[in-house]
């Protein structure tokens, strides 16, 4: 009776080291690799991937999954593991394999061409792109959609966030809608009588790495089953016995490059506390994009840009940059500090974007992205809708601005529709669990303003990253907060950090 889950884990087990080895791959092409290997590697990468799909495919694994279905000694995880493997099974055979090739063919066009277009605010020359990603998504989100029983845009959503739908999140992201514009005026209001004095660099790129990789550590990421490099998007990649994590460098100001590590710390920290036990099972696998999203957002937005963490913060960074220091005092000091990293703004470009104007970019990508898919919007007018968006949610236009407009992001043109949402999701699971944390943990502050991050880790390797796959994310959250998300946190949280 154990035959059939042991040749399922032992197969899993194949597909989950080949994509060990990719996750490498894919961090040495954003690393390492020189432009002139870009033909050959993206050759190598798609034979892995056509071999990992097969074995994905493979119909022995339909029976051994019924076969395990059966087999009532399995204990909870085993189970869990066998759903999750189900689900990869179902999704890997929904879409025909032409159908995955195509569209693989339109995105990688579309994605190339994006770089230089976007670089000419060529929306005219993009859009035919763009049309065709489109299409090839929507025929591949169809085919899901029948297989899976949900709809189309569910079907894209759930490889991310398995069980996630659009109309929970419309609920959640309904109050956010009304409570938004009216909190940023209050917001910009306040700040409007706060003399910021921006830290004025150079900051060397060597300073820049020695200060991130000594707060890396601090917050508790393990530099021996990790590393930190440099790539021109900060990412975080590897395995979790392994894990890569990357920033930027802009020598004028370290603070994007220093949130980017603490950022992608707290990624990286959800990994490494995956359980040991389950690597290569699909059970061991992160949750998804939700619960990551939470991880790096914790660490980030409700730690890093706190008082407290910046008290300890404060003199590293003073050390890290004596020069600048002493040219100008007060810009170092950790009101300024603090004042700084939680200044609001309202902004065109998203990933420059601050915690508060953040979820307004989302909103108007969700929208968007929604309408493309179930076909009530049309390629051609995204400019004008984008502007409408914008006026409306941030009073900002693009018109004739494309390239900071509808196409500034990679999502799209590599044909991730779907995901924008899971960000302000991530953010407001993010409060939640840290508010939970805080309320039964009131020593936590003065720990944090000692650089003290046991507790949390702790807590978080308890109730989040060592549960991984073996939950949905909602049960994951009611087990660690003891209700299902509940989007009050985020927004008490933005209210006491903006307007206290
Ligand atoms: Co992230």
């Amino acid at each position: 009776v154990w035959v059939s889950y042991a040749l399922l884990e032992q197969h899993f087990a194949k597909i989950g080291r080949l994509q060990e080895i990719e996750a490498i791959v894919e961090w040495d092409q954003a690393v390492n690799m020189p432009a002139s290997a870009g033909p050959s590697r993206a050759e190598a990468m798609a034979t892995l991937s056509v071999v990992w799909h097969e074995l994905l495919a493979d119909p022995r694994v339909g029976d051994w999954l019924q076969a395990a279905a059966q087999q009532s000694e399995l204990d909870v995880w085993q189970r869990a593991n066998v759903r999750e493997m189900r689900r990869l099974f179902t999704r890997a055979r929904a879409v025909p394999l032409p159908l995955v090739e195509a569209l693989t063919v339109a995105t990688k066009n579309s994605e190339h061409a994006w770089r230089q277009l976007r670089q000419n605010n060529d929306f005219a020359g993009y859009a035919p792109y763009l049309e065709d990603v489109v299409a090839r998504t929507r025929e591949s989100a169809a085919a899901l959609a029948e297989a899976l029983n949900l709809s189309p845009y569910d079907a894209l959503l759930d490889a991310f966030e398995p069980d996630a739908r659009a109309n929970e999140i419309d609920a959640s992201f309904a109050s956010l809608r009304s409570f938004l514009p009216g909190f940023l005026q209050h917001v910009l209001a306040k700040q409007g009588s706060l003399e910021v004095r921006e830290p004025l660099g150079p900051f060397s790129t060597a300073e820049q790495r020695e200060l991130g990789l000594q707060l890396m550590v601090a917050v508790g990421f393990d530099a021996r089953r990790g590393r930190l490099d440099t790539s021109h998007h900060a990412f975080c990649g590897g395995v979790p016995r392994d894990v890569r994590i990357t920033t930027r460098y802009d020598e004028a100001d370290f603070s994007s490059s220093l949130m980017g590590v603490l950022h992608e710390a707290g990624h990286g920290k959800y990994e490494q506390g995956l359980p040991e036990a389950w690597r290569h099972q699909p059970v061991g696998n992160p949750r998804g994009m939700v619960l990551h999203e939470s991880q790096s957002l914790l660490q980030e937005m409700q730690i890093c840009r706190g008082k407290e963490f910046l008290s300890f913060a404060a003199p590293k960074i003073r050390a890290a940059f004596p020069r600048s220091v002493a040219e100008q005092p007060e810009a170092f000091t950790l009101d300024n500090l603090s004042r700084w990293y939680t200044r609001v703004r309202r902004s065109l470009i998203r990933v420059e974007a601050d915690e508060v104007t953040y979820s307004a970019h989302v909103l108007l990508r969700y929208d968007i992205e929604r309408r493309l898919i179930d076909g009530t919007l049309r390629v051609r007018d995204l400019p004008e809708v984008w502007d409408q968006g914008m006026r409306e949610l941030l009073g900002l236009t693009t018109l004739g601005d494309d390239r900071d407009g509808c196409m500034q992001d990679v999502h799209w043109p590599a044909g991730l529709f779907g995901y924008f949402p899971l960000y302000t999701l991530g953010a407001m699971v993010a409060a939640q669990l840290f508010a939970t944390f805080q309320a039964s943990h009131p020593e936590f502050a003065t720990e944090l303003s000692r650089g003290e991050f046991g507790t949390l880790n702790a807590w978080l390797l308890q109730h989040v990253w060592s549960r991984a796959s073996s939950q949905s994310t909602r049960d994951i959250l009611i087990g660690a907060s003891g209700e299902p998300l509940n989007p009050a946190f985020y927004q008490a949280h933005l209210r006491t950090r903006y307007l206290a």
